[in-house]
C-alpha cells in the first residue's frame, strides 16, 4: 500500500466540486488518510511550487493558488501516485482523456482543478506542507468503532 497527495484547487473549490472529486477519487479506491481546507499565502504557495520559480507562468500559478481555498488530502491505494494521475488525467486539460477529474472540472492549465503528485519523494514533500505525521491517519483509525462498544458507555 502506498500514498500520495493532492490538492483540490481554488476553481474546482469555489464552483462546488470539492464533494465531486473526493467521491471519484473515493470511488476509485483510495482510502482518505488526511484532509483539510486551507487558504495557502503567497508565500505558501511560492513555497509548494519552488520547482517551477523560474517558469514564465509562476507568477500566475501563485495568485492563482492564493485566490481561495485549496483542499489538501493524504490519499492511500496500491502504486498511489499512478493510480491518482490516471484518474486525474493530463495536466493541460485539453488533453485530459474523458472521463478524468480535469476533462471534468479543470478549465484551463493554471486553473487545471486538481493536483497530484508525480512520485513517491515529491508526495511526502509536498503533503508534509499541509500535514503532521499525527494528522495523517492509519488504517487502524478508519475501522469504525464497534457500536455495542459505543452503546454500553
Ligand atoms: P500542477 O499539477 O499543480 O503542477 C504545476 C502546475 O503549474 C500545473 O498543475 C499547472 O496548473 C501549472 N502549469 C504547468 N505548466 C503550465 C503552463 N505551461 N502554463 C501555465 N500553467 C502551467
Amino acid at each position: 500500500m502506498s500514498r500520495t497527495f493532492t490538492m483540490i484547487k481554488p476553481n474546482a473549490v469555489g464552483n462546488g466540486h470539492t464533494g465531486k472529486i473526493l467521491d471519484m477519487i473515493a470511488g476509485a479506491g483510495f482510502r482518505i488518510c488526511a484532509l483539510k481546507m486551507v487558504c495557502m499565502s503567497r508565500n505558501d504557495a511560492e513555497r509548494f511550487y519552488a520547482v517551477h520559480k523560474d517558469r514564465p507562468f509562476f507568477r500566475r500559478l501563485v495568485t492563482f493558488m492564493t485566490s481561495g481555498p485549496i483542499v489538501a488530502a493524504v490519499v492511500e491505494k496500491e502504486n498511489a501516485v499512478e493510480e491518482l494521475r490516471r484518474i486525474v488525467g493530463s495536466t493541460d486539460p485539453a488533453k485530459a482523456e474523458a472521463g478524468t477529474i480535469r476533462k471534468l472540472f479543470a478549465e484551463s492549465l493554471t486553473r487545471n482543478a486538481i493536483h497530484a503528485s508525480d512520485s513517491d519523494e515529491n508526495a511526502r514533500e509536498e503533503w508534509s506542507h499541509f500535514f503532521a505525521p499525527d494528522e495523517i491517519m492509519d488504517a487502524g483509525y478508519w475501522l469504525p468503532c464497534p457500536a455495542e462498544e459505543i452503546d454500553s458507555k
